[in-house]
């Protein structure tokens, strides 16, 4: 069973000189199988990250469908858009966007508020000992290596239990030590799950099963 399935998807950006559009995104046709993780390559600015954002819903295609778990998310309002993430997607942001003013427990406390589970603190402390933070739960983002943010956002994505999980170069600003680590840590708290990590570091892609390359699916780049 496929649990994303995307058909005809076109995304293009207002071109800031303010004449048209620029395209990003021409996919025919893209879907991830249930509990199989997949790893996309592209180079920068192949629209990686802005693919990761469609099928987040965080923003819309001009056309095409995003069918998850059943649910074409294209039909569904903003609002709506926003509580399918909360209760199905885990994403691990490229640049992390954890909030400076909270500590790491609240900032996976903050991943669960828009969920239709309820809060829990005791779950929250769990999945940060999961990923190795036991002893930095009441850190800020500020009181912690980037490493250990990274692990905080892989907590944060754990918090409602997702059956989705997208990862956007979650490796990328680590050392090479570190980044073996959070690699295996992900891959660890995705099994079961339907994954799909973006990177174009081939020391993380090779570690994949299934990869594919954005630029191969993407007709926007023979433009
Ligand atoms: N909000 C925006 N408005 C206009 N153009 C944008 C916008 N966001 C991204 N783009 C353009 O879309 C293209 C794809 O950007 P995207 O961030 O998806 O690339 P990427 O593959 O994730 O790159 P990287 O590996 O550097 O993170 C780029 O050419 C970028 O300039
Ligand atoms: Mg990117």
């Amino acid at each position: 069973m496929s649990v994303v399935d995307i058909k005809s998807l076109i995304k293009a950006y207002p071109d800031p000189s303010g004449a048209g559009s620029v395209p990003v995104l021409d996919i025919e046709s893209l879907k991830l199988e249930a509990g199989k993780h997949t790893a996309l390559r592209g180079t920068s600015g192949s629209g990686k990250t802005t693919l990761l954002h469609c099928i987040s819903g965080m923003i819309l295609p001009e056309s095409g469908s995003i069918t998850l778990l059943d649910t074409d998310i294209t039909t569904l309002s903003e609002a709506a858009r926003d509580r399918f993430r909360a209760n199905h997607i885990g994403y691990i942001f490229q640049s992390f966007n954890l909030l400076d003013g909270f500590t790491a427990l609240e900032n996976v406390k903050l991943g669960m508020q828009f969920a239709d589970k309820k809060l829990d603190t005791s779950r929250a402390a769990e999945l940060l000992e999961k990923v190795g933070l036991k002893d930095r739960l009441h850190n800020k983002p500020s009181q912690l290596s980037v490493g250990q943010q990274q692990r905080v956002c892989i907590a944060r994505a754990l918090a409602n239990d997702p059956e989705i999980i997208l990862a956007d170069e979650p490796t990328g600003s680590l050392d090479p030590k570190t980044s073996a680590e959070v690699l295996e840590l992900i891959k660890e708290v995705a099994d079961g799950k339907t994954l799909m990590l973006v990177s174009h570091e081939e020391q993380v892609l090779s570690q994949f099963e299934v990869q594919l390359d954005l630029e191969t699916l993407n007709r926007a780049m023979a433009l």
